[in-house]
């Protein structure tokens, strides 16, 4: 860790709301947070409390009088403890010079030390789309996920929402150690016993932002969520049913979270301009201590991080040792590969997918062509009554803005116009409609960045979200239009919402959910599965600058939303088997996930209109009632977690951040290679080697003990050989767990001239289950070895 430079801060946005982050680099000598990983053994006995030692500990440090060169940067010590962190991880989060940090680095009991990054965060219609009915499967076996509690580490909650009304529930749960912190906007009657926790942490936010987390007026320093992902994210995972909702006209139904009954504790870390790592190990740390069952995290790095420098990693398998499963966001960054995060084999990583339902806005241009599109506007359309096309113009004829930047168009060029303007990084697009509506456009067509799938939003005019490719034929249109010497024109079409619509397949994978394969450990596929992650009907908040504030729903897009989903169905299974560890969890989901559309075709990828491949869906789409009864399980233990980071080389100290105080002998452990992991899914990655035999064990957690699996492997085989051994299972009462060998061998020379990639499954079935691992198989890329030793 000490040999790894610094990773840069970097900008990051909080993806759905494109929040421009303003954090940038600290001065060199500034003080700055660092989060400190120790080894809570080595505590000199003369010291009564571990707290007392780190207090110690930094006072001996070098001190570093502060200068604040910067503004209103916050004019706080050096060397002082912000968190302590006792559960999830072992250490503190505290103010530093870089020199004081590497300074300490070098005492005795301190296992690592890494800078504080900043993270990204990234339903009427989805529990019938996921099969959840009252009657029968997960739904009616887990009593709807009474007894279990999902932390939700986010941006807060607005708990007035019907969505977290309490009426009918049982107590809260006696086992609940956690609180809930009021302030003037936050009073106690805020929790209930449907939100039964509410914490709130913005310490290191302050500290990054050098001012307070309230300066300007708009967020509040209590659990109250003044942005809307976090009430969203938590009324998707467990949001009580709401009868006769929607986002103004759109998606009118019975608002349902996934886990109706189960319990919600908020723990607010995220805010306007961002997250930093010690809120957010402050706000896992502490659900940990609370005793939540379910961390759903819809945040991430942004950038993959090996897991000894990755403290969310490190958190997390804290938690995992507890008996809590963690399920993560993968990320927004797709469509290109290697684009995810959170890739830790212990966290449960979701992608997005699309579910069927559109929110059709079809843009018909003066030529007749026509445009698909999609929007949430829900006003009157352009010229109602007489049908007239209108003229379309650029924002700026000379098109250097493309973004419709406010203040940027010229009301001179688009007065009673429609105009064009461009998704950008960190756009807002109802920003965008109201910089064109005051500067008195009529109309805007909003040309995506992607191909993919078109992300209905609400705008203050008639607008309309159209795709790249669609967007260049409109500009060619235009321009032949001006060669004409003509007016380019059109008009937009809306046309509600449209459910179980033919005109696309349903699930695909959203163009935006980030892809694998791992940059950290190939040899671990992700994501792990997909759920509806675009255009997501859920809960929201209570004020803000945007319109779409003021609405109890709102309807918002991205793999935020595909996590909460999975959260929910997670907590369902831990009610229905409360002794199943988090990978029993994580391995029902993904074994019985599928692969198959609505149209009875693989399932496409939103981005190419290919089939998908493993490394953008995972195991598949998840299947909550087929979840409910796997039949075979993927299990894995704290230690077999162990074995994996020896496999790829984690030395003594490396090892400690995760096993904590206990000791693990790396050189005892036999395992040879990280494909060994007991993980529900392959990926091989054929490197120098041309042969892997890899081990899994099957436990049988079927009905009945005794029962017979086969196997069938599926895939082309023309680039490669599988073997498995043996081929049949036979569970008994004294057999509950067995083990089989299976083996990849590549038919392409080796090592590969080129990169490669070929696909296939293994499935174990017994006439009532069907036991699926996707597998992936890559040439040409660089196996887990090379990584480490070449970061
Ligand atoms: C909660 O729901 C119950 C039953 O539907 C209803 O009677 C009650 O008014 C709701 N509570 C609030 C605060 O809206
Ligand atoms: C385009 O317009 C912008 C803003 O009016 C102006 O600054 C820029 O010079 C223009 N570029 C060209 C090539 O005319
Ligand atoms: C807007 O465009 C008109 C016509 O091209 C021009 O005369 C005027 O100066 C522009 N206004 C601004 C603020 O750039
Ligand atoms: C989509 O599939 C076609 C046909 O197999 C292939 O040629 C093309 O490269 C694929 N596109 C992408 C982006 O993977
Ligand atoms: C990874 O690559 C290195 C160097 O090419 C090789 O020595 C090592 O055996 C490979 N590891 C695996 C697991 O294939």
């Amino acid at each position: 860790m000490s040999k790894k430079k610094n990773t840069p801060w970097i900008c990051l946005l909080l993806l759905l709301l494109s929040d421009l982050l303003i954090i940038s680099s600290f001065a060199h000598e500034k003080p700055k947070i660092f989060i400190v990983h120790v080894s809570k053994s080595n505590k000199p006995s003369i010291f009564k409390t571990h707290l007392d030692w780190y207090i110690s500990t930094l006072q001996s440090l070098p001190s570093s009088p502060l200068t604040s060169s910067f503004g209103d940067h916050l004019n706080r010590p050096s060397r002082e403890i912000i968190y302590t962190y006792n559960h999830a991880i072992h250490g503190f989060a505290a103010r530093l010079t870089p020199s004081q940090a590497s300074h300490l680095r070098s005492l005795h009991g301190i296992v690592s030390i890494s800078p504080e990054h900043t993270h990204r965060i990234y339903t009427t219609r989805t529990p019938q789309f996921l099969g959840l009915n009252d009657h029968s499967g997960l739904w009616r076996i887990s009593k709807h996920g009474e007894d279990v509690i999902i932390g939700v580490i986010d941006s807060g909650i607005w708990p007035e929402r019907q969505s977290f009304n309490d009426s009918g529930y049982s107590p809260v749960p006696e086992r609940w150690k956690g609180i809930c912190e009021t302030g003037p906007d936050f009073p106690e009657t805020s929790c209930n016993r449907k939100i039964i926790g509410a914490r709130v942490y913005y310490k290191g936010y302050e500290e990054a932002m050098g001012m307070p987390v309230d300066a300007d007026g708009t967020e509040s320093r209590s659990p109250r969520d003044t942005h809307g992902h976090g009430t969203h994210c938590a009324s998707i995972a467990a949001g009580s049913a709401v009868s006769n909702v929607g986002f103004r006209k759109f998606a009118v139904g019975v608002a349902k979270g996934m886990a109706t009954k189960s319990r919600i504790a908020a723990y607010k870390v995220s805010w306007t301009f961002g997250i930093v790592t010690s809120d957010v190990i402050a706000g896992i740390d502490q659900a940990v201590a609370d005793g939540v069952d379910i961390i759903s995290l819809s945040l991430g790095p942004g950038q993959s991080m090996k897991y000894y420098d990755d403290s969310i990693a490190i958190a997390a398998f804290g938690a995992m040792q507890k008996g809590i499963l963690v399920s993560c966001a993968a990320g927004n960054n797709g469509p290109a590969p290697m684009s995810i995060d959170n890739l830790a084999p212990w966290m449960l990583n979701v992608g997005a997918s699309t579910i069927d339902r559109e929110f059709p806005a079809d843009l018909v241009l003066g030529d007749g062509q026509i445009f698909a599109g999609a929007s949430l506007y829900s006003g009157d359309p352009l010229n109602q009554q007489s049908g007239a096309y209108v003229e379309v113009v650029y924002s700026l004829r000379n098109k250097t803005d493309r973004y419709c930047s406010g203040g940027s168009l010229n009301s001179t060029h688009v007065s009673d116009k429609i105009v064009v303007c461009y998704v950008g990084y960190d756009t807002n697009a109802a920003d965008q409609g109201t910089a064109v509506k005051s500067a008195g456009g009529v109309g805007m067509i909003l040309i995506d960045q992607n191909e993919g799938e078109l992300r209905a939003r609400s705008y203050p005019i008639p607008a309309t979200e159209v795709s790249l490719s669609s967007g260049s034929k409109i500009i060619e249109y235009m321009n032949k239009q001006y060669s004409n010497g003509q007016r380019p024109t059109a008009i937009i079409k809306f046309r509600g919402m449209v459910t179980g619509s033919c005109s696309s397949s349903a699930p695909r994978v959203a163009s935006l959910s980030s892809r694998g394969p791992s940059q950290v450990v190939p040899e671990i596929l992700k994501p792990d599965v997909i759920a509806p992650g675009i255009n997501i009907l859920a809960a929201w908040t209570g004020f803000g600058a945007d319109p779409a504030n003021s609405e109890e729903f709102n309807i918002i897009s991205g793999s935020s939303m595909a996590c909460p989903h999975v959260s929910g169905l997670a907590a369902l299974l831990r009610s229905a088997y409360p002794k199943w560890s988090p990978a029993a969890i994580k391995s029902a989901l993904m074994t019985t996930a599928y692969n198959i559309d609505n149209s009875g075709r693989y399932i496409t990828d939103f981005a190419t209109n290919n089939f998908s491949t493993p490394f953008q869906h995972g195991s598949g789409h998840v299947n909550p009632n087929k979840a409910l009864n796997p039949g075979l399980v993927y299990d894995i233990s704290p230690s077999d977690y162990e074995a994996f980071l020896c496999s790829i080389g984690y030395n003594a100290e490396q090892m400690s951040l995760f096993a904590k105080d206990k000791k693990v002998d790396c050189e005892s452990i036999k395992s040879s290679s990280p494909g060994d992991l007991n993980y529900p899914s392959f990926s091989v990655v054929f490197g120098k080697t041309e042969k892997f035999k890899y081990k899994r064990v099957l436990t049988n957690v079927g009905s009945s003990v005794n029962a017979v699996y086969n196997v069938r492997i599926r895939g082309r085989t023309s680039f490669f050989k599988i073997s498995v051994s043996p081929t049949k299972l036979v569970f008994t009462k004294d057999k509950t767990s067995l083990p089989y060998e299976i083996t990849f061998e590549s038919k392409l020379e080796i090592p590969a001239t080129e990169k490669k990639e070929a696909f296939g499954s293994i499935d174990w079935y017994d006439g009532e289950h069907v036991v699926r691992s996707p597998i992936a198989l890559s040439w040409g890329i660089t196996n887990s070895t090379n990584f480490i030793s070449s970061f």
